[in-house]
């Protein structure tokens, strides 16, 4: 997550609590396993949750494969798809590097015992009930006041932080602070020292650093490796482990010679897929931003090494297009190029598209990976399973192992950006929010309403209904006043609201209310289709 370039401190009045709460009532996202008290990473996509999926998910397919856009140099890029299994031989992943650095650095907390990613402690120590409550007593760069911190540890403290020093030990913490305010007259000074409140004996901040959960001492860090373990046969020992696949890529370079053998591709040429990849992930946050089980969308561009890095350039601008052309404000998307030391040791350049998400704003948080791999990939692949897999230019009479240029999206945090991005507050709907989908991603493309269930209202309907739904995700609502049933619309994200009245039944005319704008017209009932098709496409 970084921080806002420009500090366009949007007015974000959007909050995830909201969100989440909305996504839930009507439901697009669910807690798997909820009625067992859900399970800590796994999310279930309810039905609107699953259109607006698998929108995104076929918008990226006919994109990506279908109809990729013209190349850097206006030529027609070849892409074509694959659908490999989730558990491949676990060599695979001796290959990639996955079982031997695939890892978290991860802590646990030696008094409340729970584990923690190391690199996201101090986060979320910052946005700790018990942290905000310590930062109220004593504000930065002022003197604090002993009693009121006394008052807090006896108090608040036991329950928010019983494992902070200043709460197991308070006499002793406090005792330490006093000489230290003492022996200064800056509050400046005082307040670099305020640590002393977290640290075991009164040390200054526990090098390992203090638990977010209960402020007790975190262990160092140990390597957690990410990738979920099973066994593929009756024996459960360590010959039969397998692992389910924590990216989708791996299965398109073991694929790569597959495809070139009997697709008559060319290099340059794209292989592209999407699905399930899983990661035990140490400490999934922030909805479904960062979760266990999660979809990809990749697509491995393999070329020659001369071109890999005008092609590089090529995607990633082409990528951050790709989300704008859905809807993506420019404002909420940016670039953040990789430092020097954030790159993979075989990975030249990678460059992450990120969104503003209501739980970085003002910062980013990354929404999708472009990275420059080089032939790594395919050179691991080769040595380790003995198998050749240069490729052979006939014109130029030349063999090698192409190099890659990555675009790695998550599906699923793709829809955590639809929905972020789509919910729009409005106080003065009935409904006091909506749901600003693109017309291609909205899971309801349109409602169909009878203003009232009588005089033959609810049957033109139900034809109209019929004509729409063999080409569209339409619905039919013939129960309650009007204006809730547009206010189920406005939170289900639907575009347009065609109504049937006493007019229709004179004039053929309906009306169509348009979500976003509220404007209504009428049309004929004949050029609902044509009409749909021309705002939908
Ligand atoms: N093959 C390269 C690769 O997997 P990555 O950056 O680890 O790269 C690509 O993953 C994308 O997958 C990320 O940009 C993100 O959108 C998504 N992703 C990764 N881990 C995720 C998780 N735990 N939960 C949800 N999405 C995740």
């Amino acid at each position: 997550m970084t921080d806002a370039s420009t500090a366009t401190e949007t007015k974000m009045t959007k909050s995830m609590e909201d969100i989440v709460a909305l996504c839930k009532r009507r439901g697009f996202i669910f807690p798997a396993s909820e009625i067992y008290g859900g399970i800590n990473g796994f999310w279930d996509f309810g039905p609107l949750g699953i259109e607006l999926k698998n929108n995104l998910r076929d918008a990226w397919w006919h994109d990506m494969v279908r109809c990729p856009p013209a190349g850097p140099d206006g030529e027609m890029l070849s892409i074509v798809g694959l659908d490999s299994s989730i558990i491949q031989n676990p060599k695979v992943w001796e290959a990639s590097g996955h079982v031997g650095g695939f890892n978290d650095p991860m802590q646990t907390c030696r008094q409340c015992k729970k584990l923690f990613r190391a690199d996201h402690v101090e986060e979320m120590v910052l946005e700790s009930e018990w942290y905000q409550e310590l930062s109220q007593i004593w504000p930065p760069k002022k003197i604090p006041s002993l009693d009121g911190l006394r008052h807090w540890a006896r108090k608040n403290g036991k329950k928010s932080a019983p494992g902070l020093a200043l709460v197991r030990d308070t006499n002793n913490v406090l005792q330490e602070l006093e000489k230290i305010i003492k022996s200064t007259d800056d509050p400046g000074d005082v307040w670099a020292s305020s640590n002393v409140l977290f640290g075991a004996d009164c040390q200054i901040w526990p090098q390992d650093g203090v638990c977010p959960n209960c402020g007790g001492d975190l262990t160092e860090q140990r390597d957690f490796n990410l990738m979920f373990e099973t066994h593929a046969g009756a024996v459960r020992d360590d010959a039969n482990k397998v692992y389910l696949r924590p990216e989708t890529a791996q299965g398109i370079f073991l694929n790569f010679k597959n495809v070139l053998d009997t697709s008559r591709v060319k290099v340059p040429f794209g292989i592209a897929q999407i699905g399930k990849a899983f990661r035990n992930e140490v400490t999934p946050r922030n909805y479904i931003f960062r979760s266990r089980e999660f979809e990809q969308m990749e697509m491995e561009f393999f070329c020659h090494e001369s071109e890999a890095k005008k092609l590089y350039e090529f995607w990633v601008q082409t990528r951050l297009d790709w989300w704008k052309s859905l809807g993506i404000s420019s404002e909420n998307l940016q670039r953040r190029d990789h430092d020097a030391d954030e790159l993979s040791h075989y990975s030249t350049a990678c460059a992450d598209i990120e969104y503003r998400y209501p739980f970085t704003a003002p910062g980013f948080g990354e929404l999708e990976g472009i990275a420059h791999r080089g032939n790594y990939d395919l050179t691991q692949h080769q040595e380790h399973s003995g198998a050749k897999l240069a490729y052979f230019d006939q014109e130029k009479n030349e063999r090698y192992l192409p190099h890659v240029i990555e675009p790695a999206a998550g599906l699923s945090r793709g829809v955590l950006v639809l929905l972020c991005e789509a919910y729009t507050p409005d106080p003065d709907r009935p409904s006091k929010v909506y749901m600003k989908f693109h017309p291609r991603m909205a899971p309801i493309k349109a409602a169909i309403f009878p203003l009232v269930a009588k005089e033959g209202m609810p049957e033109v309907a139900q034809k109209l209904y019929q004509e729409l739904r063999t080409k569209y995700a339409v619905q039919l609502d013939i129960k309650q006043n009007i204006g809730k049933r547009y206010a189920r619309m406005d939170e289900a994200g639907t575009p347009y609201c065609f109504t049937i009245d006493g007019q229709t039944l004179e004039d053929d005319t309906v009306t169509v209310r348009e979500r976003d704008t509220l404007s209504q017209e009428r049309i004929n009932i004949s050029q609902v289709a044509t009409y749909l098709a021309e705002q939908i496409g």
